[in-house]
Order: structure tokens, then C-alpha cells, then sequence
């Protein structure tokens, strides 16, 4: 259970560490089965086009207001000019967040595990706050690519204290839209910050100007059950799948709990949902 003293040197070297075999194929395919029942429960009336290329969401209450809830964001491609789905809303959904591991008893005790716990502990993260949950569908032909960014700049700690678990819950390559990494990247700062402005909506609050150096991007193709444990300041990416291969991934966000949690990050929960950590 937990991190060898060299997986944690790798995570501190490159800013990620890979765990082959962490979740097991049946605890994977109780997540995608239990997904699937969301999403068939789900009416498409209710709908959000969620694109992150585009920042369409930037002003979409949907969106910013789903810290404390399970929704449905849709691929930006999934629909047709007059707003009706292309394909089935099986087949059109995007990804769910953003309080899954808190609201859904199946994805909450696959959240809640104590060898995630420790993992945690084992980064040095103390005391923490699970932030974010995100079922992420990257669906076959239409799945959209996440350009490169830093975790960090969307869910800002002070001091950065924050770690991504990004579980694979099939096969990811570089065909159907696997993680792509900087390795080492996390060591050259944060470059911009997405806050909450005065009189609503988000912007961008910008440190360094200058592009991710993506010529040192790596894909990390893994397999069903592999975990990837990213670093708060690691700039990653996932291209589009254009393949007939679906690509889903399920990710936890966990942040120190002595860490400042500003007021203007966009996800935010109610006072009678305060976040909770792994109990
Ligand atoms: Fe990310």
C-alpha cells in the first residue's frame, strides 16, 4: 500500500508517477457500469456544451456551479446546428463532475480507500480535502482534446499542495487520447490562474505568458486499472480520440487540508457541504 521511496523520488523528479495495476479491472467496470446508469438516467434537456478549447463554460453557471453536485457536460461536437444531439446521449456526454466521490455511494467508495489515503499521505499532502471528482468519457470519434495546462491554475492552493489521480478505466494510447506530460515541467512554476472576478464569471490571471514547451511532451499510454498521480504544476494534455475506441478515466483531486483554498477558485462548496476528506 501507499508509495516506495522511489516512486515518490520520480513524482518529485518528473512531476508524475505511474502505478501500473492500482484498481482492479472489476472495480473499473463497476465504475463505467455505474456511469452508464447515470447517464441513461440523465435528461439531455438539461445540457451544457462543454468545450475547454473554447472556454465556452467561462460564464456558464452550469459549469461553476457543479462543485457540489453530479452533472453532465457535453462533448462540444456532440450537437447539431439547431442544438439537437448528433448521436445518442450515451454517445455525446463529455464528462460528469464534480462532487461524484461525495454524492454517489459507488464512486465514493472507490474514492475512499485507505491505499489512496496513504498514497496521499505518502506525497505529503496533509490532512486532505477531496475536491473534485470528474468521469471522463473521451468518447469514441468525437472525444475533444484538453489542451495543456496545469491542475493547479484551475484548483490553486497556497501553498500549491494539491495531487491528481487520474485512474484509467481502459486501455489509453496515443490512438484513442492518452495523458501526454512534460516530465520535470512542475518545477517551472504555475503560469496563470483561472479565478472567480467581481461581478461574475472567471478570467484568467496570467504569470508567465510564454507557452508550455509542448516539443517535451510524452504520452503515457497505460492500461485498464493503471494510476497516474500528477503533480499540481505538471502541464498535461490529452489530444482528441478520432478513434472507434472509447477512452474513459475517472479523476480524484486531493488537496492539502492546511493549505489556503481561495474564495475566488471556481469550484466551491456550500457551507453545508464543506469538503470533506477520505472518511
Ligand atoms: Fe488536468
Amino acid at each position: 500500500m501507499g508509495l516506495s521511496p522511489a516512486q515518490v523520488t520520480k513524482y518529485c523528479r518528473f512531476g508524475f508517477v505511474v502505478l501500473e495495476n492500482f484498481a482492479e479491472a472489476s472495480a473499473c467496470d463497476r465504475l463505467r457500469e455505474r456511469a452508464e446508469e447515470m447517464v441513461s438516467a440523465f435528461d439531455p434537456a438539461v445540457v451544457s456544451v462543454f468545450s475547454t478549447q473554447e472556454q465556452s463554460h467561462l460564464r456558464d453557471d452550469y459549469f461553476l456551479g457543479s462543485g457540489d453536485k453530479i452533472r453532465f457536460f457535453f462533448e462540444e461536437d456532440a450537437f447539431l446546428p439547431d442544438g439537437k444531439l448528433k448521436q445518442t446521449k450515451e454517445r455525446s456526454i463529455n464528462k460528469i463532475g464534480h462532487a461524484l466521490h461525495e454524492l454517489d455511494p459507488v464512486f465514493s467508495e472507490f474514492s475512499k480507500t485507505p491505499a489512496l489515503r496513504q498514497l496521499v499521505a505518502d506525497l505529503g499532502i496533509e490532512d486532505p480535502l477531496l475536491v473534485q471528482s470528474m468521469y471522463i468519457f473521451k468518447q469514441p470519434k468525437i472525444g475533444g482534446e484538453v489542451t495543456c495546462h496545469q491542475d493547479s491554475a484551475f484548483l490553486y492552493t497556497d501553498p500549491i499542495d494539491i495531487a491528481g489521480l487520474w485512474f484509467a478505466l481502459e486501455d489509453a494510447t496515443t490512438e484513442n487520447g492518452c495523458l501526454w506530460a512534460i516530465p520535470g515541467g512542475q518545477k517551472e512554476g504555475l503560469k496563470s490562474r483561472w479565478r472567480r472576478v467581481s461581478g461574475g464569471g472567471m478570467a484568467f490571471e496570467v504569470f508567465d505568458p510564454t507557452p508550455f514547451p509542448e516539443e517535451r511532451l510524452i504520452p503515457l499510454e497505460v492500461s485498464q486499472g493503471t494510476l497516474i498521480v500528477l503533480h499540481g504544476l505538471l502541464p498535461h494534455k490529452s489530444l482528441a480520440n478520432r478513434s472507434p475506441k472509447s477512452r474513459h478515466a475517472y479523476t480524484l483531486h486531493a488537496v492539502g487540508g492546511n493549505s489556503r483554498y481561495p474564495e475566488d477558485n471556481w469550484l466551491q462548496r456550500p457551507a453545508e457541504m464543506p469538503f470533506r476528506g477520505f472518511d
